[in-house]
């Protein structure tokens, strides 16, 4: 395959607010339908480097290119369509309190389909079905558990269609079972849509059946150590961070 069939290519990368870097010297590809896992230690800036390559806020230094578009160089217009075609989870799912799980799907759609109030309630009807929330739409998210409010977050990420989507930490919080029911979400919908997908995570469990590829971040370095197959820096002995990283005792 060559460099330009990526979705996402990032090289030189520096990330981080006003001109301090949190991030730097970040090179790496994502295939279209790949699933990619940022991960490190808290604070290293994982949720910094995910605003960056899913075009919501300017790199430093470098560049990237999400869905083949330059994201540096880009005009409002051009950012705007490519953000059409991805979809974002933040961290803390944040879905809108006063809303139910539908009206929270139905909003990206309102803003961005010109289709009739009706087509529009049953696409987002479809989508929460398809994450497994058929019985909860008329639910507000204070009724709703910490798995479905994720779940229904990856329902809003996925309202466009998108050829991707940026998932921050969907598992945080969540015991194993239903850490484990969102891991096969996740393959579901890259099976079904081929849909590609960034996601930040410290679950080794859940990296280890998601992801493709790993890039760990270390925040001594302030740049990317690794960056490969998850179980190949699993059998990685020669970097001792990204080592003890998948070893550690599990924090629960
Ligand atoms: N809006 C901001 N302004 C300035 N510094 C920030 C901002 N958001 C995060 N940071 C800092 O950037 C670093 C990386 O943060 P973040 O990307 O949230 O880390 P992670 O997601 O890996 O836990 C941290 O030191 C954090 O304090
Ligand atoms: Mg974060």
């Amino acid at each position: 395959m060559t460099a330009d069939s990526s979705i996402l290519r990032c090289n030189d990368l520096a990330v981080g607010y006003g001109d301090k870097p949190v991030m730097s010297h970040l090179s790496f590809t994502l295939e279209p339908g790949k699933i990619l896992a940022i991960v490190g230690p808290s604070g290293c800036g994982k949720s910094t480097l995910m605003r960056v390559l899913g075009g919501l806020d300017q790199p430093i230094e470098g560049e990237c290119f999400l869905l083949q578009q330059n994201l540096v160089t880009a005009t409002a217009r051009e950012k705007e369509e490519t953000l059409k075609q991805t979809g974002f989870l933040f961290q803390g799912s944040a879905l809108f309190s006063s809303l139910t799980l539908r009206e929270n799907v139905e909003m990206p759609m309102r803003e961005f389909l010109k289709v009739s109030p009706a087509q529009i309630r049953q696409l987002a009807e479809y989508k929460l079905a398809l994450v497994g929330l058929a019985d909860a739409m008329d639910k507000l998210p204070s009724e709703i558990s910490g798995g479905m409010a994720k779940r229904a977050g990856i329902a809003r990420a996925m309202a466009l269609d998108p050829e991707i989507i940026f998932l921050d930490e969907p598992s945080a919080g969540l015991d194993p079972i239903t850490s484990a029911r969102l891991d096969e979400l996740i393959l579901k919908l890259r099976e079904s849509f081929g849909t590609t997908i960034v996601l930040v995570s410290h679950e080794v469990p859940s990296i280890l059946r998601t992801a493709d590829f790993c890039v760990y971040l270390d925040p001594d370095t302030g740049t990317m150590s690794a960056y490969g197959p998850p179980k190949t820096l699993l059998q990685d002995q020669s970097n001792r961070k990204v080592h003890d990283f998948f070893f550690r005792p599990t924090i629960s």
